[in-house]
């Protein structure tokens, strides 16, 4: 009997640390307007690549998950990086993995919407989005980025903005099917004089 109490009352102690832990979570300031699934290791390999992306490079990953783009940018290439995430909990796990990558000072992340951060500065932009986020952004990504900035999007396009180039990276086997690991390249145009 004593065993059986003491049982249930480990079970209901570990329980309550569990709801508490979870009510203590940061939680964004609203819906995010798509779910966090990281890109595989290869796919950011050939999305990096396909920006060209180099030490001269300042690289921002709108929706940056646990930052795992901007870090490999900065290891692999040297380039500096922004990762913006309206998710506090992917920008603590960013900051995390970029300590534990030795990279803290090329990179930093921000606790941001997407749609309201200021990323004129940068010269490679990186998007996981979806097809109809990728659209709302198209606007403000062609208005504030400077002529010649690489976009690169892992597997959702542009509608009629066509991609310059574009690359695959292999599947992982326990992929989610509807990720293509298409990656596409476009590059910011001139402005048009008024
Ligand atoms: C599919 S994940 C991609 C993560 C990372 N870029 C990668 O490729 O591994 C999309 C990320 O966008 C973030 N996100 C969704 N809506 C956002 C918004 N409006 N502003 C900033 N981040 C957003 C989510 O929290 C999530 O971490």
């Amino acid at each position: 009997m004593r065993v059986r109490l003491k049982i249930a009352f480990l079970t209901a102690a570990v329980l309550f640390a569990a709801c508490a832990s979870a009510q203590n979570k940061p939680k964004p300031k609203r819906d995010p307007d798509v779910p966090f699934v990281p890109t595989t290791e290869e796919a950011v390999k050939v999305m990096l690549e396909l920006g060209g992306v180099s030490k001269n490079d300042i690289v921002y990953d709108l929706g940056c998950g646990d930052g795992r783009i901007v870090i490999a940018a900065a290891k692999t290439h040297g380039a500096r990086g922004v990762g913006i995430d309206i998710n506090p909990e992917r920008i603590a796990e960013a900051k995390a993995n970029a300590r534990k990558a030795g990279v803290e000072h090329l990179v930093r992340f921000e606790e941001n919407d997407l749609f309201l951060a200021d990323f004129k500065e940068a010269t490679v932009v990186t998007l996981f989005l979806l097809p109809a986020v990728n659209l709302k952004l198209r606007p403000k990504l062609l208005a504030e980025l400077k002529p010649g900035t690489r976009i690169v999007s892992n597997t959702f396009d542009m509608d009629d903005w066509k991609p310059e180039k574009e690359a695959s990276a292999g599947r992982d086997d326990d992929e989610d099917t509807y990720l293509s690991h298409r990656l596409l390249l476009w590059r910011v145009p001139e402005k048009k004089s008024k």
